[in-house]
């Protein structure tokens, strides 16, 4: 089997920059976060690192409740970033050096202090008073005004917390812990309104002509203004079931370890596909209007949502647009799944001229060092950038960056849970206060830099060959010169012909061909590969110490892997 994934190369490594931590620009007065001009400045660091594009998380005007995921006005740069006239300085000096721009798309939801959910609020009856949702809710049988489902807000984490300390009254030991509801009532309209995440983020009314022409003309004011395209953020929850129905329980979850918001099966508050499906090909519609149809524009879709939802999104558009491939970050540790989940059925599920991706992190997640650890994480990010398509780095990940694990209390910016510790200060440069991340007072930085950051700067690792950044650029360079546009699964037995225990290898072919085999297991594994019965060169291995060295010519029946190692060969004969 083979599967033909890509149409043309390009894209192939797309790179997010957490803008509050990534670099403040030596252009103003220091004020301790990241700014516009900061990425500008480190755009040659990502020239030389390779990459194609940039993914900017949210920079724009907002009360940064929700690191920027709250917009109050999504057409102007928050002050604390910069200005438009800074992004369009960025835009072009990217493109001058061939990385395009890509920025978050925010169509869920905004700010309750964007004007639009001002006007909505003041009564029942004004222009926009329809352009969220909102419910009188039910009366309960006490008489008591009740919301009008179950439907819960994601960010309910805090409630096992909340539980524990015996301030959620009424609950009896066999009860579930109660997420928190997404309706909050507004005391101004007499009414409740919907918020799938926090109840400052009022979730917009995409059953309202009128809501999605004027995100569309946000789309269009920043393609005007020349990026490359969108990550379009938690785009399942803009499909809602309109009859409002409440959700099922969801049996595999499990109590107090879950997010509560998980007890429930969601099939009408968010991922409604009859409504989703339509409204997000509007969104790809854009990209093909007269005006920007000769662009090479791109939209990716955050939905943390099932394989078979995801084909569907993947089937929209998919010269244009595709969905995170996420799977993989929650099965990092079980390599048969990752096999055939994640490689065989998603390639073969890809529709023609499709972009494949790769992620392992985002500003959401752990960092990948902390859940696998060092070595094997050096590995893991081996293993993706060979497979074809677009793979995604989280900044700080071609450092090998791990989260920071005492950040003070009084320091946490996110409204739910742990997020902080994979957004602190990028390490430019450990030799300079804050770690050359910005010039501010330590006590003014966005959040602390992570000390054990210090040792792994950029500074200390750029001409260290054997240093992550190090391998992260070789493979990036490899996997440009391969152009990798059909995976092959091939499967592997140990040396003596049993089971490969942990072992994965795939194909990949385009320019030319390569194999990649990877050990998931913690234990040295020798195996060969059923189908391939000749040598290959060895052109990179994850590991620093032990083992084969690069450039030796290998016999496919018998490659000795070390605990976790990803090895690349080419020249296959
Ligand atoms: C997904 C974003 O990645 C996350 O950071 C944010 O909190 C939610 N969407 C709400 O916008």
């Amino acid at each position: 089997m083979s599967q033909r994934v890509i149409d043309k190369p390009g894209w192939d490594v797309t790179y997010q920059i957490y803008p509050s931590s990534f670099n403040e620009g030596r252009d103003r007065e220091p004020t301790g976060v990241g700014s516009i001009s900061g990425i500008t400045e480190k755009l040659h660091y990502l020239e030389e690192l390779g990459v194609d594009a940039i993914w900017i998380s949210p920079f724009f005007a907002s009360p940064m409740k929700d690191g920027g995921y709250d917009i109050a006005d999504a057409t102007e740069v928050d002050p604390v970033f910069g200005t438009n006239a800074d992004a369009d300085k960025l835009i072009q000096q990217a493109h001058e050096i061939g990385i395009k721009v890509i920025i978050d798309f925010i169509p869920n939801h905004t700010s309750d202090q964007h004007a639009w959910f001002q006007e909505s609020m003041l009564s029942r009856d004004n222009p926009k008073s329809d352009w969220y949702i909102w419910s009188d809710g039910i009366i309960d049988k006490d008489g008591n005004r009740q919301p009008p489902n179950n439907w819960a807000s994601v960010f309910s984490i805090s409630q096992i917390e909340a539980r524990a300390q015996g301030k959620i009254p009424d609950l009896t030991d066999d009860d579930l812990t109660p997420p928190k509801s997404a309706w909050t009532w507004c005391k101004n309209r007499q009414q409740y309104y919907l918020h799938s995440f926090a109840d400052f983020q009022p979730d917009l009314n995409w059953d309202n002509p009128e809501v999605r022409q004027a995100l569309k003309d946000v789309m269009r004011h920043w393609l005007d203004r020349g990026v490359d395209g969108f990550r379009v953020d938690a785009v399942n929850y803009i499909g809602k079931n309109p009859d409002r129905l409440n959700e099922a329980r969801n049996t595999a979850y499990r109590d107090g370890k879950d997010n509560p918001y998980d007890q429930w099966r969601r099939f009408n508050s968010s991922g409604y596909m009859l409504k989703l499906l339509p409204y997000m090909k509007e969104l790809t519609d854009v990209l093909e209007e007269p005006l920007y149809k000769d662009r090479d524009l791109k939209i990716i879709f955050e939905a943390y949502m099932e394989p078979q939802d995801l084909k569907l999104i993947d089937h929209i558009n998919p010269q244009l647009a595709s969905s995170f491939n996420f799977g993989r970050l929650d099965l990092l540790t079980a390599p048969a799944l990752i096999q055939k989940l994640h490689l065989d059925a998603y390639y073969a599920s890809l529709p023609k001229g499709a972009k494949a991706n790769q992620v392992t992190g985002n500003h959401d997640k752990p960092r990948i060092a902390d859940v696998l650890g060092a070595e094997a994480s050096r590995a893991m990010m081996l293993f993706n950038m060979m497979l074809p398509g677009q793979t995604f780095l989280y900044n700080g990940e071609e450092l090998g960056l791990t989260g920071h694990k005492s950040i003070p209390p009084n320091r946490i910016k996110d409204p739910n849970g742990l997020r902080d510790a994979s957004r602190t200060p990028m390490p430019w440069d450990d030799t300079r206060p804050n770690a050359g991340f910005s010039d501010a007072d330590e006590s003014q930085l966005y959040l602390p830099v992570n000390p054990e950051d210090l040792s792994k700067s950029v500074r200390s690792q750029v001409s260290d060959p054997k240093s992550d950044l190090s391998l992260t650029k070789k493979a990036i360079q490899l996997k440009k010169q391969i152009g990798a546009t059909n995976y092959h699964p091939l499967s592997v037995s140990d040396t003596e012909g049993g089971a490969s225990h942990g072992v994965i290898a795939y194909g990949v072919s385009g320019r030319t061909k390569a194999l990649t085999v990877k050990n998931f297991s913690g234990e040295v594994r020798r195996v060969r590969i059923d189908s391939l019965h000749s040598l290959g060169n060895l052109a990179i291995s994850s590991h620093q110490a032990e083992g084969l060295t690069e450039k030796d010519e290998v016999s496919l029946q018998d490659i000795i892997l070390q605990p976790h190692q990803a090895l690349v060969f080419t020249d296959l004969q």
